[in-house]
């Protein structure tokens, strides 16, 4: 089986951001070392510290957040980094070539059910004309995005990853410690029977989302042709590899009664990455209006809803939401 290394050398991805992939996953190997050992390694549970997001940190959510920082601070190769677990963003070498931005752990509340989690990131170019104290560095669209991938810690821990060529699947080989390509290049089917969304907030979507959903659960005693299956895992990037395995719709609609905070996915660490793999898996990535990638940011922490997976489904959600 084919090394991470050599496939990355035959995308022609230049030596200096082949390093900082690696530094990312050398990290993201030390996770998923300590998430195997469970309560053994004394990661599961909660702190008292709340990150700007409003939301409770866990310990692994800390712990993560800190071994990637640390590792991308010493590599000398990144100029900035922005993560869901830090306020602001921290310059790291001035001069360096490239920013970075994760989520260091996506589906904190699966933690300590033995869900499935994740690590998300993504990779720009440097801003010279930006310092690299300031946030500013991370207003770019999607489209800019140099690397996108995440780390699942799963039964087996699984990396998917693009560098703008096709979303490819490699598996952490445990015994040798190194990630070795298992899907040359990942395939969402245009149509699907399964979708994945939040059934609790039901009452908290728009008139046109609620009638698409209405009308995936009628199925095909309503106007759809085949009837649909539901599943929500709690951690998207546990939907969204489901969806990049064998097809499907992640949504994360706006919560119309909450008109301050109508999103909850992060553009920058959740949404453009994981947009950026599905569109070179062949699927669509929408918010309730445009294409994710397309978006201006606005800030780091920005959210918006997400609409994901097969074509032709992300073209009939958005058909209800009035989208041409
Ligand atoms: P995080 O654990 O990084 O804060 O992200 C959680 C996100 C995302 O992974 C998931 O799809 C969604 O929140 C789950 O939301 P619900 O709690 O509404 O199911
Ligand atoms: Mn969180
Ligand atoms: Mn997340
Ligand atoms: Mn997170």
């Amino acid at each position: 089986m084919k090394r991470l290394i050599p496939c990355l050398e035959q995308d022609n991805v230049d030596i200096e951001l082949i390093l900082l992939i690696k530094t990312i996953l050398t990290a993201c190997k030390e996770i998923s070392f300590r998430v195997g050992q469970g309560a053994l390694s004394n990661v599961l549970g909660s702190t008292l510290d709340e990150n700007i997001q409003g939301e409770t940190q866990k310990k692994l959510d800390i712990i993560s957040n800190q071994l990637l920082k640390d590792m991308l601070l010493e590599s000398g190769k990144v100029r900035t980094i922005a993560s869901e677990e830090e306020d602001y963003v921290v310059a790291a070498t001035e001069g360096a070539p490239y920013i970075v931005a994760f989520d260091p752990l996506d589906g904190s509340s699966n933690i300590d059910i033995n869900g499935q989690i994740g690590t998300i990131f993504t990779i720009y170019r440097a801003k010279d004309d930006v310092s690299a104290e300031s946030e500013l560095q991370f207003s770019q669209k999607g489209t800019e995005q140099v690397c996108a991938g995440y780390v699942l810690y799963g039964p087996s821990t699984l990396l998917a990853m693009t560098t703008g060529g096709p979303s490819r699947l490699y598996t952490l080989d445990k015994t040798q410690g190194c990630y070795l390509l298992t899907t040359e290049q990942m395939d969402i089917p245009t149509e699907t029977q399964e979708f994945a969304v939040n059934m609790s907030n039901y009452h908290q979507w728009s008139a046109g989302f609620t009638h698409y959903i209405n009308d995936l659960l009628l199925g095909n005693e309503g106007t759809r042709a085949k009837k649909y299956n539901m599943r929500w895992n709690g951690a998207m990037v546990g939907d969204v590899h489901r969806v990049l395995s064998r097809g499907g719709i992640f949504c994360y609609p706006n919560n119309t009664k909450s008109p301050q905070q109508p999103a909850k996915l992060r553009l920058l660490y959740e949404a453009n990455p994981l947009a950026m793999l599905v569109e070179n898996a062949n699927g669509k990535a929408s918010t309730e209006q445009e294409r994710i990638l397309a978006i201006e940011p606005s800030h780091i922490h920005q959210r918006v809803a997400v609409i994901m997976g097969s074509t032709s489904e992300v073209d009939e959600c958005l058909e209800y939401l009035n989208v041409k």
